[in-house]
């Protein structure tokens, strides 16, 4: 199958800046994918890239098949970005901006065209504001015609550059109900965000890139069991000094243990239970995105010196 987006040797300079430093990488039709790295990591050029706003200095890029550069057109038609800066024209109401962006993608007037605006409009709860002037809105309200305007071409490949960037748990809450029913009639996502849990909680697979590099490519769930440094913690008034699997002492009864595998968990307790103590509170801790993001980060720092 034809790769949603596919990406090969795409560098990117802006003056003495290596925006994007020879990005290869591929994203399957229908994955829910996230591109995460800190600021100034070279997720906006990508993006950009990828929407022909931005000419990279050499690799390729496609989207669905077609080529940005040499098919910029038909490229462009199955993409939709929600860009990260707020961007619109103050003088026209909700409505007629979608109606000019399907517009842009020669999309006229029709029953279907409304219908879906309607649609669009309902789904992010804009149903309300449909007559008002953008410059009206809120920063909130804005930023979810920023998605309605991505989505009105109906692109298969979806877009979102920190689209939860500063706004109310309400819209993000709607919003990703919208992206994740998109996801699962088919459209391919793309998201980037600054919230990890959101990524952790959405993306099946996610890209790390840091100074225009990549660091990580992997299943959300291997980036997670790679850098498995799972942890328990149990109180109990035995004392586990002499116990193999080396617990460390950490006050009040505490005793914390790492493990790789949760078979280990069993013996553990086994060993427990013949010193003689009971487990009075236990939790495991499981690395999250958070960790591991940071993780690979310091990683890179070492290796770049
Ligand atoms: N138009 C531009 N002119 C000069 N430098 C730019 C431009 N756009 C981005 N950069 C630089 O390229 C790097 C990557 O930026 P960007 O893609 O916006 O990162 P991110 O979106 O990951 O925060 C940064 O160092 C940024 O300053
Ligand atoms: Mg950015």
């Amino acid at each position: 199958m034809t790769a949603a987006v596919r990406i090969v040797q795409a560098t990117k300079r802006f003056g003495a800046t290596l925006a994007l430093d020879r990005i290869e990488f591929d994203i399957a039709q229908g994955e829910f994918f996230g591109l995460l790295g800190p600021n100034g990591a070279g997720k906006t050029t990508l993006i950009s890239a990828l929407a022909g706003l931005v000419k990279i200095d050499s690799g390729r890029l496609e989207v669905m098949g077609c080529d940005v550069r040499s098919d910029y057109r038909a490229a462009r038609r199955q993409l939709g970005v929600v860009p990260q800066e707020l961007v619109f024209d103050p003088f026209f109401t909700v409505r007629e901006t979608l109606r000019m962006q399907a517009g842009y993608f020669g999309i006229g007037r029709s029953a279907a065209r409304d219908s879906w605006i309607d649609e669009i409009l309902e789904h992010l709860d804009l149903t309300p504001k449909a007559e008002a002037n953008m410059r009206t809105l809120s920063g909130g309200m804005k930023r979810r015609v920023l998605v309605a305007q991505a989505l009105v071409h109906r692109p298969p490949v979806i877009v979102l550059d920190e689209p939860t960037a500063g706004v109310d748990v309400e819209l993000r809450q709607t919003l990703w109900q919208f992206i994740h029913r998109l996801n699962r009639e088919g459209h391919t996502i793309v998201l980037t965000t600054h919230y990890l849990e959101e990524a952790e909680s959405m993306c099946d697979r996610i890209a790390m890139l840091k100074a225009g590099c990549m660091v990580a490519l992997d299943t959300t769930r291997n980036l997670l069991d790679r850098s498995a440094r799972r942890t328990l913690r149990l109180r109990t008034f035995a004392d586990l000094s002499e116990m193999p699997g080396g617990g460390q002492p950490q006050g009040d009864g505490w005793w914390i243990f790492s493990f790789e595998q949760f078979a280990e968990i069993e013996p553990l307790l086994a060993c427990i239970r013949a010193a003689g103590g009971e487990i009075a509170e236990l939790e495991i801790n499981q690395p999250d995105l958070e960790q591991v993001f940071i993780r690979i980060m310091r990683e890179q720092e070492q290796v770049d010196g």
